[in-house]
Formats: C-alpha cells, structure tokens, sequence
C-alpha cells in the first residue's frame, strides 16, 4: 500500500500564521466579460462586484463571481504590455493568486518573509466609501501568489474600487457548488518536496497524506502528490509533480502547456453532486469520461453508499472510500484552450482523502479496455 496517511494536528492559537480560509481565487485570463459569461452560464456563478472603466479603473478590468463560499474573480488587461498580458501569453488563462483571508496582512506578510517566502506586495491599505482593506502577497510555486487579505469591518461588495453588481446571491437550497475543498498545484521534477517544505515553513501547514508514484502510476498518468494542510481542513494543498511512466505524465503536459509550476484544479464542494453534475452537464459543462466499467466493481470496491450507482454511472461521477467515509467525485475537461486548469466537484461522505482509489481504479479500467483491443 503506498498510500500514507498522517493523522492532521490541530493547529494552535498562537500559530504564527492564522488564516481564516480562501478569501478568493483570481484567474488572469484573455477575455474577462466573456470568461464571465461562462462561470455564470455553466457553472451558475452570480457576478457580484465590477471593476473596469466604469467604476474608474483604467487598466484592467475585473469581473467577482460568487456561489455559496467560492469567490473567483476574472481579470483582463485593458491596456496590454502590462502583467496580465504577459501572464496571459505565458500561461493562457489560469489562476494568478490563490487570495488568503487573514486577521492580519502586515503580520502574515511579515512572517512569511521571515520564513523564507519571497515578497511581492508590500502591507498596504487600499479603502473607499465602505472602508478599509489591508493587503499584501508573496510568492507561491511558478508565477502563483498568495494574496493577503485582511477585510475586517470592511463593507463593501469586494474590495475598495469594485462597484456591487447583479442580483443577490441564490438561495442556498438552489446552489450547485458550496466551497472550495482544495486547489491543487503542479510544480516541476523534482519540486514537489520544496513546495512541500514551503507550506511548512511558511503556513505552519502539515504534510496529510502522500500519493507514490507506485499507487498513481499507469502508462499514462504517473504522478507524486503530496497535501498539505493547515489544522483546521480549511486549507487542503496538494501538490503533484510527474513521476516517470511509460507515456507522458498528466503533470508533464500541463507543465508543458502552463510553461511552468501553477494551479492544475480547484475543487469544489456540492452537497448534491447527482443533481449538480445533471445540471452542469445540462449547461454544457465538459467532463472526463468514465468507461462504463469502471462501475461494474463499485458496490464490491466501496460498500453501501446513499447514492445509486445507476446515477453515477450514467453522469459519470467516481466514487471512493477510506477509512474515514467515502467521497464522490468528477472531473472536467480544461476549461480554456490549454490543457491546463480544471475543475473538480467534489462531496465529502466523511472520508478525507482526494479520491486517489479512484486514480488507480479509472486508469486500469481504461487499461482493461485497451488491453482487451489488443491495444495496450
Ligand atoms: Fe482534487
């Protein structure tokens, strides 16, 4: 068995980097108003700030979108030649800063440096009519940052300078996506470790669980992952770098195509996944497709669960069991051109792991199929 699993301490008060949680996630991508579209169209994101020429911002343009606890938001350059273009023609659409919300952005920025995390954005107040928000960054893996937050008291829709915009958020009992459960990070050969020792350091963050590249090799898809985590689960970071298969690891080829370390998938947490991922696929969301084989071991491989497997198999979703529970789980297709970020949608049943059953179960069940065409 090459699955480990380290019991997660509690993180103490006087932990020298207290976070409350994922404040929100930016993407840089080539088109804002039309990415906008998408998150609300197919994933049933409301928008609820803007930023851009109308509320005065001159070089860029940002759209909020919000659902349940997730809050992404969408920039585009207006001007060209600054960061956002060159991040966007270096990675394509894809997620900029993983934005931390904090009780303190001058003492996380501070102890982050003296923990040996690179600085970018000096402690900085920005505020407006509805108050004051503290900010600052550091660096995390490729081009990546984490984004200070420290909006106590602040009242407006987003940050100082957004304008509030669409209608109120749905109600609770309609939305399809609740939170973010983790955001994965693919970094080079040979990096994982340092990531790893970085959200240690840095965080506080403890190792929870490692993947070898024994328990998620296959010909197609060798990768090492390892998660980190902060004591309270709020904070799941697992980072996967490519381990040596017969075929191109998954991680080599967004590496190849990101051109360097960044965020390979968020995940998201529902508490229906049947009736989201029915809806999603109804909106025209892309998923991985599952050999319909791979259910036929199911109720053997993970025991009773609430669900029924004709629904799961019929929408594609992955189910897996540890110790603790069983999750549920799909996968989509890259959501840009590049075959780089994704999304997960994930519901928890108790277990805590990140379906890594279900990576040795898909992969062999395609293997099976290749293998009975002669193919493999
Ligand atoms: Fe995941």
């Amino acid at each position: 068995m090459a699955t480990t699993t380290i019991p997660v301490q509690q993180t103490p008060q006087q932990d020298h980097m207290p976070v409350h949680g994922i404040d929100h996630v930016e993407f840089y991508v080539g088109n804002a108003a039309q990415a906008a579209h998408f998150f609300m169209r197919a994933y049933g994101f409301t928008e609820t700030a803007y930023a851009g020429l109308e509320t005065g911002r001159r070089d860029r343009v940002s759209h909020v979108l919000e659902q349940g606890r997730i809050r992404v938001v969408l920039t585009g350059t207006l001007t060209g030649g600054d960061e956002i273009a060159t991040h966007h023609a270096r990675h394509g659409d894809g997620v900029h800063k993983i934005a931390l919300s904090v009780p303190d952005a001058a003492a996380a920025y501070e102890n982050a440096v003296a923990h040996g995390a690179r600085g970018v954005q000096t402690p900085h107040w920005v505020e407006d009519e509805h108050g004051r928000v503290q900010l600052s960054s550091i660096e995390t893996y490729g081009d990546t940052l984490h984004l200070f937050v420290q909006r106590e008291g602040y009242e407006g829709p987003f940050l100082p300078g957004f304008a509030a915009r669409g209608r109120a958020p749905a109600d609770p009992d309609d939305l399809l996506l609740m939170a973010i459960d983790h955001i994965v990070g693919n970094v080079e050969l040979g990096h994982m470790d340092e990531w790893v020792g970085y959200y240690e350091r840095v965080f506080g963050m403890t190792e929870m669980i490692h993947f070898s590249d024994e328990a998620i090799s296959t010909e197609y898809s060798a990768l090492m992952s390892k998660v980190v985590t902060d004591g309270s689960g709020r904070l799941k970071f697992p980072i996967n770098e490519p381990a040596e298969g017969k075929r191109k690891s998954q991680i080599e080829e967004y590496i190849d195509f990101y051109r360097g370390a960044g965020a390979q998938h968020i995940a998201m947490a529902t508490r229906d996944i049947v009736r989201c991922v029915a809806q999603l696929r109804e909106r025209g969301v892309e998923f991985l497709t599952i050999p319909d084989e791979y259910y036929d071991d199911v109720p053997e491989r993970v025991g009773e669960i609430e669900e029924q497997v004709e629904d799961l198999r019929r929408l594609g979703i992955l189910v897996d069991r540890d110790d603790e529970g069983y999750l549920l789980q799909i996968f989509t297709k890259p959501i840009g051109d590049r075959p780089t970020v994704f999304f997960e949608i994930i519901e928890r049943h108790g277990a805590r792991g990140f379906g890594e059953g279900n990576f040795k179960a898909l992969f062999e069940a395609i293997e099976r199929e290749q293998d009975r065409r002669g193919n493999l």
